[in-house]
């Protein structure tokens, strides 16, 4: 009883990777999953570059964001575009080797990819890695617990019917056995007679 527990435990972890993994469905872009309100905060490299900009893109269409770029004395960023003042922000550490931006209060129309892109003394833009924002919202969460329950309680039933048909096949097993070994020793009695 103590294996067939064990494989039990064994089994429902390893359903649960599967699903877990099917969930967070994420391609070569990194996925940051936040709740519906939250701030996220968006990193970028300024080494050797001088102007910066961020980019959202979702199934309909490429925006950018906020665009700006390093004064004469490279220690300050100058903003250029802010495509929304009130919830956009992008901020520089001192030496201005990284700039991240905040987006406070993020919705559903926030989600997409996000690029950042930076020029140099080089004619073309270079890109980050995206980043992939996912909006949870309540339900996603309360449906993710469902799935969940619903895939432990599929495994939980799927093996107490194999104990129990193992259960009822010995049990069968045993009584033909005891009907085998009834019938040898009337038998065996015949012939003694
Ligand atoms: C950007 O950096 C900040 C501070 O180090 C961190 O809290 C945040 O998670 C980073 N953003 C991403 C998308 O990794
Ligand atoms: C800017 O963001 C605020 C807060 O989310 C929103 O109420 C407002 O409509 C936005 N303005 C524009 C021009 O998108």
């Amino acid at each position: 009883m103590e294996k067939v527990f064990f494989f039990f435990c064994v089994f429902s972890c390893w359903i649960m990777q599967i699903t877990s993994s099917d969930l967070s469905a994420g391609g070569s872009s990194d996925v940051l999953r936040v709740r519906m309100g939250e701030n996220i905060i968006l990193n970028c490299s300024m080494i050797g570059r001088y102007e910066v900009a961020w980019f959202h893109l979702n199934s309909e269409q490429l925006n950018m964001l906020i665009s700006a770029k390093k004064d004469k004395t490279g220690r300050r960023l100058q903003i250029k575009y802010n495509q929304n003042r009130t919830r956009l922000e992008i901020t520089a550490d001192s030496w201005v080797t990284g700039v991240s931006l905040t987006i406070s209060g993020v919705t559903e129309s926030d989600s997409g990819l996000y690029f950042c892109g930076t020029n140099s003394d080089a004619p073309e833009m270079h890109f980050d890695k995206p980043i992939r924002l996912e909006i949870e919202d309540e339900v996603t969460v309360t449906e993710r617990v469902l799935m969940f329950g619903g895939v432990g309680l599929a495994v939980f039933v799927f093996f107490l019917t194999t104990i129990v048909a193992g259960g009822i096949i010995y049990h069968r097993g045993w009584q033909k056995g005891l009907k085998a070994s009834k019938h040898g020793a009337l038998m065996d009695q015949r012939s003694a007679e």
